[in-house]
């Protein structure tokens, strides 16, 4: 029998691995997603939002996408001209990548974002990091946002799309909700915020858009 999310993340965590749930997570799938909480098999519409107010347009520029799950935010960046690598912990997601995806050219690449390969070191002109932070545990989620923020170039942008929560809101994840205050991190790794957006407006958790710029 297949085991929830939940099941799966608590053995995880008491074996002292942040990541591994992912991976007997994504194994136990398919390219429908089946059983992936967060799969919905369409690009993040805050990300294509946020794409066509701005009118980027890709080409000639690098991006990466963090955690890119079953690949859709990885393909939307490759069809706006992107040179797109996407990544994520789990081989199993990236393997459903290539299998939905054979012909978008992003590159599809098992790494984790913890300890990420040296060459994404400022190498990328747009980020894109979608609930994969909150997605780790607190004690793990400042470095996962210098690592974050070390991957955009000087001149380049981040998007952040997460969740966050008043003090009032428990810390009992996964997924582990950051205060906004946690979002500084992203300015100790060398960028600067140019915009805060609340998705929705709500009094103890709220999706926000983050963008900022190196
Ligand atoms: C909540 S899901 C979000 C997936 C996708 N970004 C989205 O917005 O739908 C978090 C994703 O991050 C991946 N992930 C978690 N920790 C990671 C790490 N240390 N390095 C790379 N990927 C990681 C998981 O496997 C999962 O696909």
């Amino acid at each position: 029998m297949k085991q929830t999310p939940q099941e799966l993340a608590q053995k995880s965590l008491e074996n002292g691995s942040p990541t591994d749930w992912f991976e007997a997570l994504y194994a136990q799938s398919n390219t429908s997603g089946d059983g992936i909480p967060w799969a919905k098999l369409e690009p993040n519409p805050c990300l294509v939002h946020w794409l066509d107010q701005n009118r980027v347009a890709g080409s000639n520029q690098t991006a990466l996408v963090v955690g890119c799950g079953l690949g859709d935010d990885g393909v939307e960046l490759a069809q706006r001209g992107f040179d797109v690598t996407a990544f994520d912990v789990s081989e199993s997601a990236i393997e459903i990548c290539r299998q939905r995806f054979p012909v978008s050219g992003v590159k599809f690449q098992q790494a984790d974002l913890l300890y990420p390969p040296d060459e994404w070191l400022g190498h990328f002109d747009f980020v894109f990091e979608s609930l994969t932070v909150q997605s780790l545990p607190p004690d793990y989620q400042e470095t996962a946002m210098h690592r974050i923020g070390h991957f955009v170039k000087p001149g380049g942008q981040l998007l952040v799309f997460t969740w966050l929560r008043s003090r009032k809101y428990p810390l009992d994840g996964p997924p582990w909700l950051p205060l906004q205050s946690a979002l500084e991190a992203y300015e100790a790794a060398g960028l600067t915020q140019q915009h805060l957006f609340k998705v929705q407006h709500s009094p103890n958790v709220w999706p926000v858009v983050a963008v900022f710029k190196h």
